[in-house]
């Protein structure tokens, strides 16, 4: 066998064939094309069903409770704000304002008047509110969602000093996403009306944020939620002013 030399004419013919080839592949009725689509597809079918779940577990808390469901939304918003103002990607952002939709889901398994009690609730009272995350944890760990959405309701009470509830993690051990619910939780409570005390100002919410930043939160969440309002003009809507920085 020579080893001759290919002609410039060979060299273009075999170019061509290889072109020709290679955009069999790329025709959306080529096999593989075709089973990559379907696999797309059924990819964000899935996510719609995940998404839908999570809607539908909202709605639900909706209809038995709808002061707590008014919170997930706006919770929700705030938390998917701070998100992508410290750069998480679309998705990552999407997955946050999922968790806040359902941060406070456990509260189905709380009375109904713990939670409208106007006044402070006794320690019995209070330690049955403050299972909710636990309860949120469990109901939403039944389903295989692949995001950490159980994770970030198991910890939305924990705080910084390891002095939240109900695991008493601390600092990183908390898993980010929580960070940012605990922050949009508080802020939010404050600029609402709740049953339980009087009402105070956004202004103070932020106040209590900071003045507490990287002792109960996370300091770049915080910093995160001080420009969503000041740089971005963030605002509830129709966000009544609240006091107290507690939430139960
Ligand atoms: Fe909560």
């Amino acid at each position: 066998m020579t080893d001759e030399p290919k002609t410039r004419g060979q060299l273009i013919r075999e170019l061509l064939q290889l072109r020709r080839r290679l955009a069999q592949f790329e025709t959306p009725e080529h096999p593989s094309h075709l089973a990559l689509e379907k696999l797309r597809q059924e990819h964000e079918k899935l996510k719609v069903v995940f998404e839908e779940s999570i809607r539908v577990m909202a709605l639900t808390m909706e209809m038995r409770d709808p002061f707590t469901a008014g919170h997930q939304r706006r919770v929700a918003n705030l938390a998917c704000a701070i998100a992508k103002q410290m750069d998480f990607s679309h998705g990552q952002a999407g997955v946050i304002r999922l968790a806040g939709e359902v941060h406070d889901i456990g509260k189905i398994h709380v009375p109904a008047e713990y939670l409208t009690k106007p006044g402070h609730l006794t320690t019995e009272e209070l330690n049955i509110v403050r299972t909710h995350p636990e309860v949120g944890y469990r109901v939403l760990k039944m389903i295989a969602f692949p995001w950490p959405i159980a994770e970030i309701v198991h910890q939305h009470h924990e705080r910084m000093d390891g002095s939240g509830y109900p695991l008493g993690l601390a600092g990183e051990e908390i898993v980010l996403g929580a960070r940012i619910v605990a922050v949009a939780d508080v802020v939010e409570a404050m600029a609402s009306h709740r049953p339980y005390r009087p009402a105070v100002g956004i202004g103070q919410a932020l106040e209590e944020v900071s003045q507490n930043k990287g002792i109960l939160y996370d300091p770049e969440v915080v910093n995160a939620c001080l420009k969503v309002f000041t740089d971005e003009h963030f605002d509830f809507h129709s966000a009544v002013i609240a006091k107290l920085p507690h939430t139960r």
